[in-house]
C-alpha cells in the first residue's frame, strides 16, 4: 500500500501531450483550461502555459458547486489582476455554461468580427478544451457541445484522434489531444488530489489520507467538521479520526475504534460535499 506522501508518479507522457498539443493548437484561437475550483493550484498542469505559449485563455472553475463561495471569488478576483478571465462553473447544473460562450466571443471579437467582414461564412471560433484528469472536461464539453465527425484538414498529423464538437454557428470546441499530468512530483499536489478522489483510492491508504485530510480541514474549517460528526475540536487529527469513528458506532471487533470505515467515510463525504462547500487552496498573495 502506497502511503499519500507517496503519490510522485509521472508518466512521462508530458512530451507525448506536449506534442500533440502544440500541433493542434494551431487550429485554435484559444484555450480554456478547466481546474477544480476547490483545488486551483494542485488542479493545473504546470506546463500548460509554456505549451500553449500565448494564445488567449479563459480559465474554468469547474465544480464550483462543491467548492466555497467566498474562496471562489477570490480566484475570479486573483485571474482577474493577471488580466484573464476565470468563471465559475458547475457542469452539473450547467451554472456557467452560458456566461462561458459569451466570454469566448467577447474574448476573440475582433476574430469574429473579421471572419463576418470577409464574408467568411461558415469559419467559427475554435476553442480548445484542456485540463488534468477528472477535472470535468468531459462533462463540460457534453453539456456545450455536440459531437461532429473529425474535421479534414490537410495538415498531416493534425486531426488524427481530434475530437470536435459544435456549441453553436460561431463556436467549436476541440477536446485535449493529449493527457495534461498534473504536478504529481510536488507531494502536496497527490495530497490534495487524493483528497478530492481524482487520484484513485487503491494506491493510497486511506488512513493516512483522512489523517491528512483532517489535518488540512482543521485549519479553516474545523467548524464544519465538528457540526458533521458532532465531535469536540481536536488538534490532533488522528484522536479527532478515533472521535468520529466512536459517534459513528464505527467499532471493530474487541470495541475498537474502526478508523478505516471512519476514514473512508470521511474521504467520501468530503467528496460529495456531505461536509460542506470547502476549497482547500486560496490565491497566494
Ligand atoms: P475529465 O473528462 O476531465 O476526466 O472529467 P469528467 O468529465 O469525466 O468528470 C469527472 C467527474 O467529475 C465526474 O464524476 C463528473 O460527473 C464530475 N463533475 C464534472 N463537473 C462537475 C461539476 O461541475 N460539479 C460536480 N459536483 N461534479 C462534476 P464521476 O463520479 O466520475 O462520474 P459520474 O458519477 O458523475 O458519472
Amino acid at each position: 500500500m502506497r502511503e499519500a506522501s507517496d503519490i510522485q508518479w509521472f508518466p512521462g507522457h508530458m512530451a507525448k501531450a506536449r506534442r500533440k498539443i502544440t500541433e493542434s493548437l494551431k487550429l485554435c484561437d484559444a484555450v480554456v483550461e478547466i481546474i477544480d475550483a476547490r483545488i486551483p493550484i494542485s488542479s493545473r498542469n504546470p506546463e500548460l502555459m509554456s505549451i500553449i505559449a500565448g494564445k488567449p485563455r479563459i480559465v474554468l472553475l469547474n465544480k464550483c458547486d462543491m467548492a466555497n463561495e467566498q474562496a471562489t471569488a477570490l480566484w475570479v478576483q486573483h485571474y482577474a489582476d493577471i488580466g484573464v478571465m476565470a468563471i465559475p462553473l458547475d457542469c452539473k447544473s450547467g451554472r456557467g455554461v452560458e456566461k462561458f460562450k459569451t466570454a469566448v466571443k467577447t474574448l476573440l471579437k475582433d476574430k469574429l468580427d473579421g471572419y463576418r467582414q470577409k464574408g467568411m461564412v461558415g469559419k467559427c471560433l475554435r476553442v480548445m478544451v484542456v485540463g488534468i484528469p477528472n477535472v470535468g472536461k468531459s462533462t463540460f464539453i457534453n453539456r456545450v457541445g455536440k459531437a461532429v465527425k473529425a474535421k479534414a484538414e490537410n495538415r498531416p498529423g493534425v486531426t488524427r484522434g481530434n475530437q470536435w464538437f459544435v456549441v453553436d454557428k460561431e463556436l467549436e470546441l476541440l477536446d485535449t489531444p493529449g493527457v495534461l499530468w498534473p504536478k504529481f512530483e510536488d507531494e502536496r499536489v497527490g495530497q490534495y488530489l487524493a483528497f478530492t478522489g481524482a487520484v484513485k483510492d487503491t494506491i493510497v491508504d486511506p488512513e493516512d489520507l483522512a489523517v491528512r485530510l483532517i489535518r488540512v480541514l482543521s485549519e479553516n474549517y474545523m467548524d464544519m467538521l465538528t457540526e458533521r460528526y458532532s465531535v469536540e475540536p481536536n488538534d490532533d487529527a488522528y484522536e479527532l479520526l478515533c472521535d468520529i469513528a466512536v459517534k459513528r458506532s464505527m467499532k471493530v471487533r474487541g470495541g475498537e475504534p474502526d478508523t478505516l470505515r471512519a476514514a473512508q467515510t470521511i474521504l467520501e463525504e468530503f467528496r460529495n460535499c456531505k461536509i460542506g462547500r470547502i476549497t482547500l487552496e486560496i490565491p497566494r498573495k
